[in-house]
């Protein structure tokens, strides 16, 4: 037998060469911890399919993006429930709606804290979806001019960074011009630019109350079996000004996560979305896998692929893994 030269083992032997060789890293200044407001004072109620997450009233909200800053989370995403929902989902863009008032809160009360306004409609309409319905569809057009107005109203509130997830064709260029009449040039949109319809967003349904009441997102999400498409999604988003992309859901699309990081300059978010956290959680409950163990790598398998920010429900639970 000729001598092996080539042995990769050699650099695995200590956890000081394994770490000194160590390509992909996780940091909590990439982390983005998604928090759900709901009406109410004191409340704390656990989602059912979501163990460790919590709708969270203004106050309470508060006090988990202190223990969160605390801890080293440096970002949150912030979503609504609000307590009336309507046909065109006004709450959305109320001054005193419920994101709206949670934004400010939190930029009053946290030092630090970047907070990034979700812009969507499917939370405030009475019918689930994320645009207004004319003739049984979600019309296009005239959604983009209330996810303007959404936008300007949470930037308004203090919001730093503006989310647009509704894939409506346009949303990131009619965003950008509502924010920049409105005085907010400086304000960045980090587009959910690639958002598959998938069926790993329900328990996050359930958390922020937003399953369709009739039909699905088929008609404006992508079709899962698409890659080639997220491209164009993403240099549609790119032409219309986005600061940042976005891939959802994250584990299930690496090889989309990749191929938009080799395509396109920008930094580039991915959503381990909420069936990927309820899949680790309940495994984990069942005692059938080791949870910790599984976060990180999941999380690095996603920062390997090209993501620069991962949103997660894990944030907190990395960060003190990491530290
Ligand atoms: C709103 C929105 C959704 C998610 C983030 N923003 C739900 C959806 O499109 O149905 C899903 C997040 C998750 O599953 O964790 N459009």
């Amino acid at each position: 037998m000729t001598p092996l030269i080539n042995r990769p083992r050699r650099l695995r032997r200590t956890a000081a060469l394994r770490a000194m060789v160590r390509e992909t890293r996780l940091d909590a200044a990439n982390l983005i911890y998604p928090l759900f407001a709901c009406p109410g004072e004191g409340v704390r109620r656990e989602v059912r399919s979501m163990p460790g997450v919590f709708n969270l009233s203004v106050d309470e909200l508060v006090k988990e993006a202190e223990e969160a800053r605390r801890l080293g989370v440096s970002s949150v995403i912030v979503f609504g429930l609000p307590e009336r929902k309507d046909e065109q989902g006004s709450g959305a863009f109320a001054e005193d709606g419920i994101t709206q008032r949670a934004i400010r809160a939190v930029k009053r009360e946290v030092k630090d804290l970047l907070v990034i306004a979700d812009t969507c409609l499917c939370e405030y309409t009475s019918h689930g979806h994320c645009g207004v319905i004319k003739d049984g569809e979600v019309a296009n057009d005239p959604t983009l001019e209330i996810l303007a107005q959404t936008a300007v109203s949470q930037a308004q509130a203090g919001a730093d960074v503006i989310a647009p997830s509704g894939m409506m064709d346009g949303m990131v260029a009619a965003i950008r011009e509502g924010l920049d009449a409105a005085g907010f040039t400086d304000i960045p949109i980090l587009s959910y630019a690639i958002k598959y319809a998938s069926a790993f967003y329900g328990p996050f349904r359930e958390a922020a109350d937003s399953a369709p009441q009739f039909g699905d997102r088929r008609g404006y999400q992508m079709d899962p079996a698409n890659a080639r498409e997220a491209l164009r999604e993403a240099e549609l988003d790119v032409e219309q000004g986005a600061d940042m992309l976005m891939v959802k859901p994250a584990l299930p699309f690496l090889d989309v996560i990749k191929a938009a990081r080799e395509r396109f300059t920008l930094p580039l978010a991915a959503y381990q979305v909420s069936g990927e956290y309820a899949q680790i959680k309940a495994a984990a409950q069942m005692g059938w896998i080791d949870e910790e163990r599984i976060m990180m790598e999941s999380l690095v398998a996603i920062k390997r692929a090209g993501a620069d920010a991962i949103l997660t429900y894990f944030a907190k639970d990395v960060i003190r893994q990491l530290s």
